[in-house]
């Protein structure tokens, strides 16, 4: 019988990629999620690319009782812990909200998997705990320093699961710091549809190539970057998919802490990004280089080798690669999984 994985989360963008993942290394994804960010519908297309319908638990990872069901009536043997909310701007509007999902839904599902003696756990981190970073590439021990809540929440639970496992060594606990996930898989049938106007670039880009927004509105055309653009580290989701396949194959072999970048150590502007999406789409996309957005870092990307050596992972996909599924993903699904 294949061994069980909680994924908290796993309706969401990077959630049902690795859920996909997870099926295809042999292990059977359970999804936990209280659809704040996305669509029940996202089953019918797991069911439809990995042949299995995974089990499905609504409700929220703060919900102690529902977790101790849980870890009741299935037998996990490990959580990969999606479940958070990830807006930059709404955290710095409303940071009692994003440190009671992000921290303290951490910290009950945390004190749940201690109860139920489930001892291995792989969370989402991000490179937003970089904050602005001295150079790049960034390696792991760069310093940390967040900029906004959504960040601090990411630190402060790398600062409590840290001190979880020191204080229980037979923890196996791994810390990804995803650089900026996009692409879809390849099929089509899943990928990112925000609600409402998106806030990141790939998906904005998207909308605009399908025709539902004019143009894409460039934050900034004046960084010390080679053309002027923000620069960043785009990996494809399918490739971080993998990453969380790789690392929890290490944290059952040997239980320990592990904080791993997982980028592709290549970084693209937005003009990269713009000009690799007309030429996979074929379609010129309109855009307009205006201010820069308060907040945003000029650029950055991960020191990936330390994946590489731990986990031997590395991504494959390129940014064309990015482009083509993501833009297969939009074309089939303008409204999302509503289409
Ligand atoms: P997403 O919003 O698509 O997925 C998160 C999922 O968690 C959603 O399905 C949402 O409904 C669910 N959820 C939120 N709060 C919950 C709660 N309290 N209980 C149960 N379910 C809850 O986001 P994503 O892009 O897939 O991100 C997944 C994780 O990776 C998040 O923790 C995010 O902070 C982190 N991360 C994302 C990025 C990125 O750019 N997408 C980068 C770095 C880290
Ligand atoms: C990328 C580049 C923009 C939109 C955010 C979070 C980060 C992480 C990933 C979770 C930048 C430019 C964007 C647009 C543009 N999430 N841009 N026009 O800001 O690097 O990271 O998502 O952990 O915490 O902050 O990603 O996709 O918003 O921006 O020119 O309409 O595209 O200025 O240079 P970002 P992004």
């Amino acid at each position: 019988m294949s061994a069980t994985i909680l994924v908290t989360g796993g309706a969401g963008f990077i959630g049902s990629h690795t859920c996909v993942a997870l099926a295809q290394a042999g292990y059977t994804p359970a999804i936990l999620d209280n659809l704040v960010n996305s669509d029940v519908r996202v089953l019918d297309r797991l069911e439809r690319i990995t042949g299995k319908k995974p089990q499905f638990i609504e409700g929220d990872v703060r919900d102690r009782a529902l977790l101790d069901r849980v870890f009741r009536d299935l037998r996990i043997s490990g959580v990969i812990h999606f479940a958070g909310l990830k807006a930059v701007g709404d955290s710095v509007a409303d940071p009692v909200t994003y440190y009671d999902n992000n921290v303290n839904g951490t910290l009950v599902l945390a004190a749940a998997m201690q109860a139920a003696g489930v001892r291995t756990l792989i969370f989402s981190s991000s490179a937003t705990v970089y904050g602005d970073p001295e150079r790049s590439p960034i390696p792991e021990n760069a310093a940390l320093r967040p900029a906004n809540p959504y960040g601090w929440s990411k630190l402060m639970v790398e600062q409590a699961l840290s001190d979880l496992q020191l204080a229980h060594p037979d923890w196996s606990v791994a810390l990804l710091r995803y650089f900026n996930p996009v692409g879809a898989h390849e099929s089509g049938l899943i990928g990112e549809h925000p609600q409402g106007k998106p806030n990141n670039l790939m998906p904005f880009v998207c909308q605009v190539a399908v025709g539902l927004r004019e143009k894409l509105a460039v934050h900034g055309g004046d960084y010390p970057t080679a053309d002027g653009t923000g620069v960043r580290d785009y990996v494809h989701v399918m490739d971080l998919a993998e990453g969380h396949v790789a690392a929890l194959l290490h944290a059952e072999k040997q239980p320990g802490l592990l904080k791993v970048n997982l980028g592709t150590g290549e970084g693209a502007s937005v003009l990269d990004v713009v000009k690799a999406f007309e030429r996979v789409s074929g379609r010129p996309l309109k855009y307009e280089i205006g201010p820069r957005r308060p907040g945003d870092v000029p650029a950055y990307w991960a020191d990936p080798s330390l994946a590489q050596d731990l986990l031997g992972w590395r991504a494959r996909r390129g940014l064309d690669q990015m482009c083509a599924d993501s833009w297969r993903w939009q074309q089939a699904n303008p409204n999302g999984y509503q289409s």
